[in-house]
């Protein structure tokens, strides 16, 4: 079978919470490590010539979580996106937000645009990270910027709406990877999902590594994908 390249990893990073619990500490401390992995998997797409990464890091719903958390999630990608900004240039990785931006508080907002600007030259790996994303709120988004630029409901074709997506001019997901053993979308790139292969693994997103990533590359190769033709 010949080997079709992966060239789009998307991972929605589940398990954090339930990886803290089971070694008895604050959830807190699970999102730290699910950060140390978040690290090792953009390292690994650079080693194995993955082009895309895109990764949930807080959906439009985790909101309803307790503000302790929410706050803590903040601070912890402020404080990772300023620490490991420099290492990231020197990788070559550029770095791009997916989401609603205003909601998010202003450290944050300055965190996005900071990381999104010092990396813009990387063209190693393309990292796009979800935060304030929801899959319908994408889409909705998308449609109301295509209205306000006055696009007349026939010139609306799936190339247009797809051009207004957050995900414009990045090819679909190959794979959608879940860890944490729980096989639903959670309202990740519902639009982008169309075709993706899917696979769900046991593990907690911070025990994820590099026989995890082997593991769901050697998945992806073994797919048959039809894109609703006949296999050739
Ligand atoms: C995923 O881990 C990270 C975020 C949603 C921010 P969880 O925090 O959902 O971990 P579990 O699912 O409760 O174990
Ligand atoms: C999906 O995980 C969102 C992220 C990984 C950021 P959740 O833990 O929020 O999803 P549900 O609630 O289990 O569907
Ligand atoms: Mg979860």
């Amino acid at each position: 079978m010949p080997e079709a390249p992966m060239n789009h990893l998307a991972i929605i990073m589940d398990g954090n919470g339930r990886y803290a619990k089971s070694l008895g500490h604050p959830r807190l401390w699970g999102h730290r490590k699910g950060a140390e992995a978040f690290e090792r998997t953009i390292r690994l797409c650079a080693k194995y010539g993955v082009r895309v990464l895109t990764v949930y890091a807080f959906s439009t719903e985790n909101w309803k979580r307790p503000e302790e958390e929410v706050s803590g999630l903040f601070s912890l990608m402020v404080e990772y996106c300023t620490k490991k900004l420099p290492t990231m240039v020197e990788a070559g990785i550029r770095i791009k937000f997916l989401g609603e931006r205003t909601r998010l508080p202003q450290k944050v907002q300055d965190a996005v645009k900071l990381c999104e600007e010092s990396t813009a030259a990387g063209d190693k790996v393309l990292v796009q990270i979800a935060l304030n994303y929801g899959g319908r709120d994408d889409i909705v988004r998308a449609a109301r910027a295509a209205m306000q630029d006055g696009i007349a409901p026939e010139e609306l074709t799936e190339e247009k709406l797809s051009s207004y997506l957050d995900t414009a001019g990045v090819p679909d997901p190959d794979l959608i990877l879940r860890t944490g053993g729980e096989a639903r979308l959670s309202n990740f790139l519902l639009w982008q999902a169309a075709y993706s292969e899917m696979l769900v693994m046991p593990v907690y997103w911070p025990e994820f590594d590099e026989p995890h990533f082997l593991e769901a590359m050697e998945y992806f190769q073994k797919r048959d994908r039809r894109f609703g033709g006949l296999t050739k």
